[in-house]
């Protein structure tokens, strides 16, 4: 791998405001998931930093599919939406749909909700389609080492 290729797997989009709720559920026809295949003592690992706390392992790189989501916890069981919209960029998006609080699910580089049918950009959070008007939330993430961690890192 290349230094140039590397930097470039450690950029990370910390998206505010309105980006890409992607949300991934097992069985999608696209071939997406959600859910970390992390076991509890990497999800344990430390942040960046080296400092238990800062941060909590959302899921491994390789685990987010280029030009596509994953939907995985973070803290507090909250449900969060991965997206690598090119390789090694990643945004995160709050995958509770913003029209009345369903999980989305990950369809291709969108998300989608299976309440209602609202489409949201998986790499921007922005509403695609109604009912909902209000993009999804960003969070911030960053990447460590092979793993994405929520915080600014
Ligand atoms: S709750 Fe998502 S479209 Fe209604």
């Amino acid at each position: 791998m290349s230094s140039e290729r590397a930097t470039s797997r450690r950029r990370l989009l910390a998206t505010g405001g309105a980006c890409a709720g992607a949300v991934a559920l097992s069985g999608c026809a696209d071939g997406s998931y959600s859910g970390s295949s992390l076991t509890e003592s990497e999800n344990a690992a430390p942040s960046a930093s080296g400092k238990p706390g800062e941060g909590t392992v959302l899921a491994r790189v390789d685990e987010v599919p280029v030009g596509g989501a994953l939907v995985t916890e973070g803290p507090d069981d909250e449900r969060i939406a991965l997206a690598q919209p090119s390789e090694g960029e990643f945004t995160a998006h709050s995958a509770v749909c913003t029209h009345m609080g369903c999980t989305v699910r990950a369809d291709g580089n969108r998300l989608r909700c299976p309440c209602h049918n609202s489409v949201f950009e998986s790499a921007t959070g922005e509403v695609v389609s109604g009912p909902a008007r209000t993009p999804l939330p960003g969070i911030a993430v960053h990447v460590a080492g092979e793993r994405i961690v929520t915080g600014e890192g």
